[in-house]
């Protein structure tokens, strides 16, 4: 790879990607797909694969080959051949020994947790992109985040393993032969994982409820179709970028007593909470297992950190008191069509932000954050770890935790705390005396149009404030809907009630009021029908 882009000018001959089968055993992956290959060889790059390589994510050699790649025979001609690797996995160390001296990998890496291999790289002087070191903050490289990608389709998988292992249906049915209740499923952690879960489970049928430390992610709960059930401890989770921090241990107390209740009534559990460079938060605990229904499952998606269930057995299913606990590592690459597509689109995205003059030459810019951020080795010099972004504006902290019950005692005055009642009646009677002014002074024809304007705001406001903010988009088509009520003006143009406008309409105004009665019509008829449709939406 060119890491210099008057080198890049210089450099007249394109360069290849290669693709190289997965080795790590059971990884089904693939890091291109070939409607992919098809939009590198535009970028100007050629593509080899080798064969085989897409065959357990169902992508023929054939397809390749179509595509445009050159399918290579094997590991060692594949690597020999190519200018720049894509990767799921992180390399072995035979891998590393058939890469090219000063080539280029793009792939999985985790530096923190792979020393050795970061040196093995190096000493080959190799560029290295870690796809999972992206700053995943910076929203220019939403389009480039595998992580996120590969969690949407794990926590989707999550739910279709608990529906395998779980007995019964997900949503309620009344059948000849009795009433069947819908699965209540809880989801510990709504990150990326687990918002996936809580809408696929939602779409099933089942009664979806989920925590999460960060209160913010209350709202996305709702609007995928979950119950958000709060701890009873004022704390907020936060800990910056998206990611959570370590709860105090209050915190942490009255989280134990909540997650036992929840254990007791739910019929699956998924858990995903995850605090980045942290072993997994232990949440359910053996006794809360035991509390379940016999045929329950738990589906613990931070096995691989240490599991989020004392008794996950990482990699395993295993069944413990009755229920079955699932602590697949690999759920993504159980679908692995789906993440194999997804994966190679990232790396497509990113792939152009390298080769920005479509040329068939990627230059590495370390000047952009983006490409800072995941670049780990360039030209066998560790660059690793990239400096910390300029951080964006934090918002202010919140009060220090305090619990809930003092909160309730009248101590709590923190941001949201409800007027007090002082400052109510003061602006009560200043309203009262502004609208004794009016009442007094204003004109009579004034007064009609301010009683009819102060209705208007009244009912808006009760109309629009107890409305879910998941529903507020169905909201704007029905109110876009009962706009049309301007319809009226158009008719009285058409055919003028005896008084008005002085009899017949001249024919001009009356074809202008046709063509007005006919958009607003569409408008009317359209409004309602596009708000059934997204009601229909939410609707289980
Ligand atoms: P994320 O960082 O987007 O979400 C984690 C969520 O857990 C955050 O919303 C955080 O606020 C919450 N959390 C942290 N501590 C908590 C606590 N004590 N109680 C409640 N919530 C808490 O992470 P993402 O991408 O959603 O991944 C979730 C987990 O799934 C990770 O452990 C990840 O490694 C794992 N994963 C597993 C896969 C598999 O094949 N098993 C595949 C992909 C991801």
């Amino acid at each position: 790879m060119q890491t210099d882009p008057s080198l890049a000018a210089q450099r007249s001959d394109t360069q290849r990607i290669g693709v190289p089968r997965e080795t790590f055993p059971g990884e089904k992956r693939v890091a291109t797909v070939p409607d992919v290959v098809e939009k590198l060889i535009k970028l100007g790059f050629s593509v080899a694969i080798e064969s085989g390589a897409g065959e357990a994510a169902n992508f023929s050699d054939e397809a390749y080959r179509a595509a445009g790649a050159e399918v290579l025979p094997d590991a060692a001609a594949l690597w020999a051949a190519s200018d720049i690797v894509f990767k799921v996995r992180p390399p072995c160390p035979e891998e590393v020994g058939l890469m090219r001296q000063g080539g280029t990998l793009i792939d999985f890496i985790w530096p923190a947790q792979n020393p050795e291999l970061m040196q093995q790289l190096a000493a080959r002087k190799a560029t290295v992109l870690a796809i999972d070191c992206l700053p995943r903050t910076l929203s220019r490289a939403q389009k480039m985040d595998a992580l996120t990608s590969t969690a949407g389709v794990s926590g989707y998988r999550a739910v279709i393993e608990a529906a395998h292992a779980f007995g019964r249906y997900f949503n309620g049915q009344i059948t000849a032969a009795g009433k069947v209740p819908p699965a209540k499923v809880f989801i510990a952690g709504a990150g990326v994982a687990g918002l996936a879960a809580i809408g696929t489970a939602a779409n099933l049928g089942a009664i979806v409820r989920a925590n999460d430390t960060r209160a913010e992610v209350a709202d996305q709960v709702k609007s995928l179709g979950g119950e958000f059930v709060k701890v009873d401890y004022e704390e907020d989770g936060s800990g910056g970028g998206g990611y959570a921090k370590v709860m105090s241990e209050g915190f942490q107390a009255a989280q134990r007593q909540m997650y036992a209740q929840q254990a007791q009534d739910a019929d699956i559990i998924i858990t995903t909470a995850l605090i980045p460079g942290k072993p997994a938060p232990k949440l359910i605990t053996a006794e809360m297992v035991q509390s379940m229904n016999p045929g329950s499952v738990i589906v613990d998606m931070a096995a691989e950190q240490g599991g989020n269930c004392e008794l996950t057995v990482p990699g395993e299913a295993v069944v413990r008191h009755g229920v079955t606990i699932i602590g697949y590592t690999d759920l993504a690459s159980r679908l692995a069509k789906q993440s194999s597509t997804l994966y190679a689109t990232n790396l497509l995205r990113l792939t152009e932000e390298l080769c920005k003059a479509k040329d068939g030459v990627a230059v590495v810019n370390m000047e952009d954050d983006a490409i800072r951020g995941l670049t780990l080795i360039k030209d066998g010099a560790i660059t690793w770890p990239a400096p910390p972004l300029k951080a964006a504006p934090v918002p202010a902290p919140k009060a220090a935790a305090v619990p809930v019950a003092e909160k309730k005692n009248g101590h709590g005055h923190g941001a949201g705390a409800p007027m007090s009642a002082k400052a109510l009646t003061l602006i009560f009677c200043v309203a009262a005396v502004l609208f004794w002014c009016i009442g007094a002074y204003a004109p009579a024809a004034f007064l009609s149009h301010f009683t009819v304007f102060a209705l208007a705001c009244f009912i808006g406001y009760m109309v629009v404030w107890n409305v879910t903010p998941a529903l507020h988009t169905p909201l704007m088509s029905v109110t876009n809907a009962i706009s049309s009520i301007i319809a009226i003006g158009a008719l009285v143009q058409i055919a003028p009630p005896d008084g008005v406008g002085g009899g017949r309409p001249d024919e001009l105004i009356r074809w202008l009021a046709f063509a007005a009665l006919v958009l607003t019509a569409v408008n009317m008829f359209g409004g309602f029908a596009v708000t059934r449709r997204m009601l229909a939406m939410f609707r289980k």
